[in-house]
């Protein structure tokens, strides 16, 4: 069996440092808010290039509080509109809606499957505030473009990175192009926990306090509260685990572009893309295939024993949880989401898996053409 992904055999990498870090947290009898965030803080907001980084809860959560702190400070207000790409995974959209904003969903391109920025002017209403900018599957989003527009329009520029942990832009790492990004430690992202963590990073001092406040319960002092905030933190486990996983992030993602050059060279299935993009910098924390068999596909490398993905089945216009949109046309991120599938790109997987998933991809002819 190949698997799409084996959080064992990950964990496996550096196990034994991992149970080290885990056991001197244990022995510390200190859990929460001490030095092992300190440290982790202190390290990925190094390696990410910005001064600050406040970690959190989750993902979902970093996004939350970084246009939470940015409503507090008046720079975001109840009803303005955020740009956000229309194939992005549902938590980027949460996190707009949740805090009274609206998100105004611009389709990806083809190529790239981010967002494509020659859409981008059109979206904007003098109620545009704000570009949330999301790294899908581990590519940059970012262009120059976008920047400018940004610049022009005085948005504020947020990156949701929770995909693409060490991806860089001109030398520079997705994380710190923007104003503050969000970042998720979900235990399958290229840099993962071993449970829920996320994390923000900025150069805005004032975003950062606040940031660090609202995920507070809204107390800067102790039992002082200036914010209705919430209690969203990393417990020192995961700040642990994360600071020795952070070490090897780099070596992981040349793993993942290795194999995936691999994959882009021996696949030559004329039945199958691959958005390829290769001028953008990409750690492959999925790789896609789109083609129109994308079901007949999964069902046949099932039976061949090679387990994959679909990101996404559903796009976020197209779910129940937003019923206001379902009638919206959006036939880009349709396609997309009717035909990527997800094949096994990670750096535990072996040459003869590599090989083996090459092989039986190139084999497939559907049935139905
Ligand atoms: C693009 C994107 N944004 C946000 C999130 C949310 O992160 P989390 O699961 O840590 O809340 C995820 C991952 O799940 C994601 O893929």
């Amino acid at each position: 069996m190949i698997e799409y992904l084996s959080l064992k055999r990950i964990t496996a990498m550096h196990e034994e440092e991992i149970k080290e870090a885990v056991n001197e947290v244990i022995a510390s009898g200190w859990y929460l808010n001490g030095k092992a965030v300190q440290r982790f803080e202190h390290n990925y907001s190094r390696y990410i290039g910005t001064q600050h980084c406040i970690t959190c809860g989750n993902g979902l959560d970093a996004l939350y509080l970084i246009l939470r702190a940015y409503k507090a400070l008046g720079v975001l207000n109840e009803g303005d509109e955020v740009i956000v790409p229309a194939n992005t995974y549902i938590a980027t959209i949460l996190s707009i809606t949740d805090n009274g904003l609206i998100p105004v969903l611009v389709e990806p391109s083809l190529d790239t499957l981010e967002i494509d920025d020659t859409l981008i002017e059109a979206a904007l209403t003098p109620r545009t505030r704000a570009i949330m900018l999301v790294h899908l599957y581990g590519r940059c989003a970012y262009t120059e473009r976008i920047g400018t527009i940004c610049k022009q329009h005085n948005l504020k520029l947020i990156e949701d990175n929770a995909q693409a942990h060490g991806c860089t832009y001109k030398g520079k790492r997705t994380g710190s192009i923007g104003d503050a990004a969000a970042h998720s430690f979900y235990p399958g992202k290229n840099l993962g926990a071993l449970g829920d963590a996320g994390a923000v990073t900025t150069n805005d001092e004032a975003l950062a306090k606040l940031v660090r406040t609202l995920g507070n319960y809204g107390s800067s002092r102790k039992y002082v509260f200036d914010y209705r905030g919430k209690n969203s933190r990393m417990d020192e486990v995961q700040a642990a685990v994360l600071d020795v996983k952070l070490k090897y992030i780099d070596e992981d993602n040349t793993r993942r572009k290795e194999i995936a050059f691999l994959l882009e060279q021996g696949i030559d299935n004329p039945c199958i893309t691959i958005p390829k993009a290769s001028e953008r910098d990409n750690v492959y924390h999925i790789f896609t295939l789109l083609t129109p068999y994308r079901n007949e596909l999964q069902t046949f490398l099932s039976e061949h024993n090679i387990q994959t993905m679909i990101h996404y089945p559903i796009p976020p216009h197209r779910q129940l949880a937003y019923k206001e949109w379902n009638t919206l046309s959006l036939p880009i991120t349709e396609q997309i989401h009717q035909q990527e599938l997800s094949i096994p790109c990670n750096p535990v997987m072996i040459p003869k898996e590599i090989e083996e998933l090459i092989e039986t991809i190139n084999s497939f002819a559907p049935h139905h053409i």
